[in-house]
């Protein structure tokens, strides 16, 4: 049996990444594929519960060292109990956020802490997608949207303008550092629009 297709989405919050993982999975599954959709921080009964500490409550309540630590645990079980055995038995996964977040949001935005998140990455996950869709989008926007669905879950939101600014900056670049792997797609247009490219592009790669 073939291993399965490992996809991720990337994106600031309120570019549409959700909305574009959920479309890519309806239609695979419509088209008959074994694919499941899960995303981070979460995916894992464990994962779910350190995904709470990071999102809610204060901007301050971490320093990015500690958010490092602990989305990097998130995504070691997550990997473990729930993507490496999908992938194993065939199943192509799709993820809403992997380990480029931590990247860019920890990374590159949060303070100059890339060395410590790719050692990280190095020792405990060691996993790469096939393919990675990153959706921009202009941050003020996406900032607004994000901010109007009032999910209690805003700490990132709640880090300002700026810090949104740097995102979207720290995505380009990440597009340019990884042009095989990651595709860089127009956030700003209908979602049917969107969705029809990704599928396009994932045929066309995949
Ligand atoms: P979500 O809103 O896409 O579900 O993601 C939750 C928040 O966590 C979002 O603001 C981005 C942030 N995040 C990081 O800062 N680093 C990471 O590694 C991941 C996966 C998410």
């Amino acid at each position: 049996m073939s291993r399965g297709h490992f996809i991720t989405f990337e994106g600031i919050d309120g570019s549409g990444k959700s909305t574009q993982a959920r479309l890519l999975f309806d239609h695979l599954k419509q088209a008959g594929k074994d694919v499941i959709l899960t995303r981070e921080p979460g995916g894992s009964e464990g994962a779910e519960e350190i995904r709470r500490l990071l999102v809610e409550g204060n901007p301050d309540r971490w320093s990015g060292e500690t958010e490092v630590l602990l989305f990097t645990a998130a995504r070691r079980d997550h990997l473990e109990k729930t993507i490496l055995p999908a992938l194993d038995r065939g199943t192509t996964v799709i993820s809403d956020r992997f380990a480029d977040s931590t990247r860019v949001y920890q990374g590159a935005a949060r303070g100059n802490l890339r060395s410590l998140v790719d050692t990280l990455h190095d020792i405990a996950i060691a996993t790469e997608p096939d393919i990675t869709f990153v959706i921009e989008m202009d941050p003020i926007v996406a900032l607004k949207r994000g901010l109007a669905r009032q999910s209690g879950e805003d700490r990132f939101e709640d880090m300002g303008a700026d810090f949104q600014r740097r995102l979207a900056q720290g995505f380009s670049e990440l597009v340019q550092s990884h042009p095989d792997r990651c595709k860089r797609i127009d956030g700003a247009r209908a979602p049917e629009a969107i969705s029809k490219d990704i599928q396009a592009i994932l045929a066309d790669t995949l």
